[in-house]
């Protein structure tokens, strides 16, 4: 017999060990569907900030007394536990960034800057979340690159064969999305990695909706950057990652001075420091670094198998269930997808789904989710977005369905 990965996750047990879920919104149990903006944080994670601020806090990388060390080596220890999660070949190539749109904005203005001439091109896709579009168009204004972007279909999947058309020898990036933030669609990264290196470009990945739902290996995707934030993943918010291949970070030069990023200063010349720290200039998130690190040991001890499948199996109910809506549309329903249900409804605008759920405790994101183009190509302003997180239910999806009835009633 096969057995059942699911048999241990036991979604009930693990929802006590986040706390928000302890209270009542306007008297109503939490349904909370926008993991895919911030996830809920366990109480490991809280714990582990506490702790950091509570009895083991001082500035790190600078004491040489105990309690700087003990700090020190928390936050290094959470390097490497990044380091192992991806698994990147060495801890030299995870440097701790504010989030993904830092690490994005570093990658435009460091690698981007120094390697990029006129004329050369990046490759973006309609589906990316406009922190993978803005910094390319700020390169652009400088160093009169050209932007191009790989298109999809009315179903929000990726067209790779319409991405390698776009491809040749001018291409020298391709920035494209694991998952798409606004529709949920998984593209084929490592397919459209192995294309762009075919023509010698480099690939960033934004991994930050990817992360908390699938297991993901830098090296056996062969990424030349790969981003995310700690806060979409049950950790804190201010702190996320850029990883990328060493050599490239040898040849790139610093995002920012300061301290920390230094070996030595004159007035004359400053010597940077080895990697990661080159590009990690001042004091950094120590407590959100560490409490990062312990988001990571929570999801690990679950199994990313456990939680991708039993998401997995919630979206397909999710999917099913939401379609008894009278005049509901799914924006986006790729083959291939994960965690997100963005919709329209015929009688309702979005923001208006959104405030009457919440009336009654269901959280759900509305707008254009940071995803304007994506938006424009379905011609609409915004679409209502539920997103799945690890301690999301069935009776969730239930209250979500149940609530969205009731707007049909409220505006029929
Ligand atoms: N990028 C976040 C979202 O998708 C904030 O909602």
């Amino acid at each position: 017999m096969t057995p059942n990965p699911l048999s241990n996750y036991n979604v009930e047990e693990i929802r006590k060990d986040f706390p928000i879920f302890n209270q009542k919104i306007y008297g109503k149990p939490l349904t909370f569907l926008d993991s895919g903006a911030s996830a809920q944080k366990p109480l490991r994670v809280l714990d582990a900030i506490q702790k950091s601020y509570s009895e083991e806090y001082a500035n790190i990388h600078r004491g040489v007394y105990y309690l700087s060390q003990v700090g020190t080596q928390k936050y290094e220890d959470a390097r490497v536990k990044i380091q192992n999660f991806i698994n990147a070949k060495s801890h030299k190539e995870i440097i701790f960034v504010r989030g993904a749109t830092e690490a994005i904005n570093l990658v435009a203005q460091t690698w981007g800057r120094k390697f990029l001439e006129s004329g050369d091109e990046v490759v973006l896709s309609r589906l990316e979340h406009h922190s993978n579009i803005v910094p390319w168009q700020i390169l652009r204004d400088e160093k009169d690159i050209v932007i191009t972007v790989a298109p999809i279909d009315d179903k929000a999947n990726f067209l790779f064969d319409e991405f390698e058309k776009l491809l040749s020898e001018k291409v020298k990036l391709v920035a494209i999305t694991h998952i798409s933030n606004a529709l949920g669609t998984i593209t084929p990264i490592k397919d459209i990695i192995k294309a762009a290196h075919k023509v010698g470009a480099k690939v960033l990945v934004d991994g930050c909706q990817a992360v908390p739902h699938m297991r993901v290996d830098v090296q056996e995707l062969d990424a030349d950057f790969y981003v995310f934030s700690a806060h979409k993943l049950y950790g804190p918010t201010g702190v996320g990652v850029l990883y990328a291949k060493e050599d490239l970070l040898d040849a790139m030069p610093p995002y920012q001075g300061g301290g920390d990023m230094i070996r030595s200063v004159t007035f004359e010349k400053t010597v940077y420091n080895d990697l990661p720290h080159k590009f990690e200039a001042g004091t950094p998130h120590i407590a959100g670094g560490i409490g990062f690190g312990a988001a990571l040991d929570y999801v690990e001890d679950l199994g990313f198998h456990n939680i991708g499948q039993y998401e997995d199996r919630l979206l397909d109910y999710a999917l099913g269930k939401i379609q008894e809506v009278k005049g509901l549309r799914l924006i986006g329903q790729a083959d291939n997808m994960a965690g997100i249900i963005s919709f329209t409804m015929d009688l309702a605008h979005p923001h208006d789904i959104g405030t009457i759920l919440d009336q009654d405790g269901i959280a759900i994101r509305t707008g254009h989710h940071c995803a304007q183009p994506v938006m424009d190509f379905f011609d609409i302003p915004s679409t209502a977005r539920a997103s799945l997180g690890l301690y999301n239910t069935e009776q969730d999806i239930d209250r979500l369905v149940d609530g969205l009835h009731k707007v049909n009633r409220i505006f029929s």
